[in-house]
């Protein structure tokens, strides 16, 4: 596949979309700094040298059912990053958290693309070194944790060297097998599990996920599958 490296952009994600609607084939671009750096639900995302922030950019056919795809590429970078599973925790649908606060996260984007192809961008950021004692912690709600506590080697360049081949096997594997296999590698990480949890208006306990990644939220209406789209899940009984 195809790397790029920018020293700043706006967003890798808008590049990654940018390039796949320019008729590009699969790409992984990263970026030292992102200057309109993107979170899930219309957030800003915070990307300098002290993050990894990269985007993988794939046409794929337009009918690939995408279910389940940010988690299953929450498990692949926790299975690079954390093989024995006793750190990383994934937070559904697309949050990485390391030792309970926040380490990373995905932002999956679409754009239609001619000829019944959907470009897919994904993109990736996650916090590499640890915060400075004097920063304002209030603008990090589900906290802030840094890759170079679990690994004080680790630099953006030798990450995303890491990360690349297992995305590219992961997303190989997703277009004929999609989430299923991933479901239990899932479970292992899940953050949720057996808590009390509010997604969107609705609350109940997290008892895991279904074969195609959506929240099986068991509430006063039996087990109900609730899909990502853009809610976001609350832990109930931890801060924040
Ligand atoms: C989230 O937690 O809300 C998702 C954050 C995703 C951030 C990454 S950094 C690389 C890529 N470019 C962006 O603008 N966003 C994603």
């Amino acid at each position: 596949m195809e790397r790029r490296h920018l020293a700043e952009c706006g967003s890798t994600n808008t590049e990654a979309l940018q390039h796949l609607r320019n008729g590009g084939g699969p790409l992984i671009v990263s970026a030292d700094r992102q200057t309109a750096g993107r979170g899930r639900m219309g957030r800003a995302w915070q990307s300098d040298d002290a993050s990894l922030a990269f985007s993988v950019a794939l046409p794929l056919p337009a009918a690939l059912d995408l279910s389940g795809l940010s988690l299953a590429v929450g498990c692949a970078v926790a299975d690079v990053l954390d093989p024995g599973g006793e750190r990383i925790r994934l937070k559904w649908p697309n949050d990485l958290f390391l030792d309970g606060a926040k380490l990373g996260g995905i932002l999956i984007e679409t754009a239609p693309l001619p000829d019944e192809k959907r470009g897919v961008v994904i993109g990736i950021g996650l916090n590499l070194r640890p915060l400075p004692a004097d920063a304002d912690r209030s603008a990090y709600a589900s906290g802030h944790a840094a890759l170079q506590t679990l690994d004080p080697a680790a630099t953006a360049g030798a990450t995303l060297d890491r990360l690349a081949p297992a995305l590219r096997a992961l997303l190989a594997d997703f277009q004929t097998l999609g989430f299923g296999p991933w479901q239990l590698a899932f479970s292992r990480r899940d953050l949720a599990a057996g808590q009390r949890v509010r997604v969107g208006e609705r609350t109940g306990v997290a008892r895991g996920v279904s074969t195609s990644g959506e929240l099986l939220l068991d509430s006063d209406a039996g087990i109900v599958p609730v899909s990502a789209g853009e809610l976001s899940l609350r832990l109930e009984n931890v801060s924040p």
